[in-house]
């Protein structure tokens, strides 16, 4: 494993996207309730956080609640949005200490007024900060975002603000819930699963992937730095051969 500074080195990536997923087994592991292990990852994702400062990461987009996360118990979901809530007033000082600017991503509309309150606080007060643009996926669905998209593609074709002829990939990409931030160069999921479970879908096309056995609670700064150790191993060829990038 190399140092900080060794790491530092090489390229690092500029958008690192993190599946936090593994909090129920943790908890089931630990004797403890789901919502523990929820907790105990509010925890993991502080650490991440400040990893990805260190490292000088611009942008940190971490799933935390999916479309399909609704489908869970109430007592699950409600406990999850509490949790979501409570974190973002206890960690807004360490946002702003940090220069750390919020913003959440996702069909915030399916979301209870006092949650999408304390989003909009955050987002408020955190919007000049600099130093990492921090996204939180919740009621994030990527095939939603997509439709959503076309949508509103679709109506400013109708309404005559944009021509058809105009519709390419960057005019798309401005149109979903990433517009202004680039595409992730490594996505992390913990837990041992090797799926994309809906995220980020258009905007993982080309970045590179790491799984890890490790379940999100005990995810640390240490396992971040390897992933971006790894990832700096690899050769991103875009279409091209390793000749044509040498
Ligand atoms: C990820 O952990 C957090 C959310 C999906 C909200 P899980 O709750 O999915 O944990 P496992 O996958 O059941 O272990
Ligand atoms: C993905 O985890 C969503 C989040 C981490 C928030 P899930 O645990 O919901 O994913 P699946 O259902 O196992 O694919
Ligand atoms: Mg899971």
């Amino acid at each position: 494993m190399l140092t900080l500074q060794e790491i530092k080195q090489q390229p690092i990536p500029q958008h690192i996207a993190v599946i936090m997923d593994g909090n129920g087994r943790w908890a089931k592991e630990h004797g403890q309730q789901r919502l523990a292990g929820h907790q105990q990852g509010a925890h993991a994702l502080r650490e991440v956080m400040e990893g990805s400062i260190m490292l000088g990461v611009q942008y940190l987009t971490v799933y935390a609640f999916s479309i399909e996360n609704w489908n869970r118990s109430q007592d699950e979901v409600l406990g999850l949005m509490q949790l979501f809530v409570h974190t973002c007033k206890e960690e807004l000082p360490t946002l702003q200490k940090y220069g750390v600017c919020f913003h959440a991503i996702g069909n915030l509309s399916m979301l209870d007024n006092y949650c999408r309150e304390a989003i909009q606080e955050v987002e408020e007060k955190t919007k000049h900060n600099t130093t990492l643009h921090f996204q939180v996926a919740i009621s994030y669905g990527s095939r939603w975002e997509i439709v959503d998209a076309a949508k509103q593609i679709a109506k400013d074709v109708k309404d005559g603000k944009i021509a058809l002829e105009s519709i390419d990939e960057q005019l798309f990409s401005n149109y979903l819930q990433t517009k202004n931030i680039p595409d992730p160069d490594l996505l992390i999921r913990t837990s041992g699963e090797y799926r994309i479970s809906n995220y980020l879908l258009w905007q993982i096309a080309y970045s590179e992937l790491y799984f890890t056995d490790c379940y999100w609670p005990d995810f640390t700064k240490e396992k971040l730095f390897l992933a971006v150790e790894n990832y700096q191993n690899r050769e991103r060829r875009f279409g091209k051969t390793s000749e044509q990038i040498k």
